[in-house]
Formats: structure tokens, sequence, C-alpha cells
């Protein structure tokens, strides 16, 4: 092998390294971060448990009152559809629960989860 020979394999050694360095950076910088995947808000999981905790006893049972029912996931869907409830969550002039509007933090989880096309898992 002349030197000549010896410098270009050098080089082409070089420029492979670096390309798989940096392909390899890049992949990791663009991988979302994995709590992503926490922040999905669901049915089950948050907005049943925040109604339960919240809205009760007035939406749950047999005779929910003004027949806003958050007893299951059909209803739920069903008030948030028709009667008003994110509006009845966020307005300060007539809040639900009745006794003051829950923490910003709920109301924010109640807000995507509806942007979320209120996912039932
Ligand atoms: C202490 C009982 C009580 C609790 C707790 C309560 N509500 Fe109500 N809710 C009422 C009453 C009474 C009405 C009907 C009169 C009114 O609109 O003020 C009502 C009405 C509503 C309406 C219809 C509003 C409209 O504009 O037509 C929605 C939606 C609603 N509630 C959702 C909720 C949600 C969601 C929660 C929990 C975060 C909740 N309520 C907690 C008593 C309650």
């Amino acid at each position: 092998m002349n030197k000549q020979c010896t410098i270009i394999l050098s080089l082409v050694g070089l420029i492979v390294f670096n390309f798989t360095f940096c392909t390899k950076a890049t992949l990791e910088e663009t991988t979302p971060p994995p709590t992503d995947s926490l922040l999905t808000v669901t049915y089950t999981n948050d907005i049943a448990p925040l109604f339960q905790a919240n809205c009760t006893p007035c939406h749950f049972g047999s005779n929910p009152t003004a027949s806003v029912d958050l007893n299951d996931y059909a209803s739920t869907v069903f008030a948030v559809e028709n009667q008003q409830l994110l509006n009845a969550i966020t307005n300060n002039s007539n809040p639900m629960p009745p006794s003051g509007l829950m923490s910003e933090q709920n109301r924010a989880l109640v807000t995507q989860w509806v942007d979320d096309q209120m996912p039932e898992n």
C-alpha cells in the first residue's frame, strides 16, 4: 500500500465515523421525551375519578341534578356535547361545583381530554 492510498483510506474512515456519530446524535435529539405518553388524559384514569371527587353527589345516582348525568362515559360525553359542561367548570358566574371552581390543574385535565376527542380508555 502506498502513502496516497493510506491517506485516502484514513479520510474515508473519518467521514464514515463522523456520519455514524452525527446521525445518532440527531436521532437522539428528535426522539420525544418519554414523559409525553404520561400526559395522555383518559376517561378511566383521570376524568371519571375527578368528577367522582368533585361532582358528587349531585350529578351521580339515579336522579342526577339538572339531568346532568356523570355516572358513566356516554353520559359524560353527552354532558360535554349538549349541556355546557366545559363552560360550567370554567365560568365563574355559575361555577360547577357550586362551592367554587376546581383547581386550574383539574380544569386543564378536562379541557385536554375534550381537546383529545374524549378518549374512553
Ligand atoms: C352540590 C351539588 C352540585 C355539585 C357538587 C355539582 N353540581 Fe353541577 N349542577 C348543580 C345544580 C343544582 C345545577 C342546576 C342549576 C344551575 O345550573 O346552577 C347544576 C348544573 C350543572 C350543569 C348544567 C349547566 C348549564 O349551564 O346548563 C353542568 C354541565 C354541571 N352542573 C356540571 C357539573 C360538574 C362537571 C360538576 C363537578 C365538577 C358539578 N356540576 C358539580 C349542582 C351541583
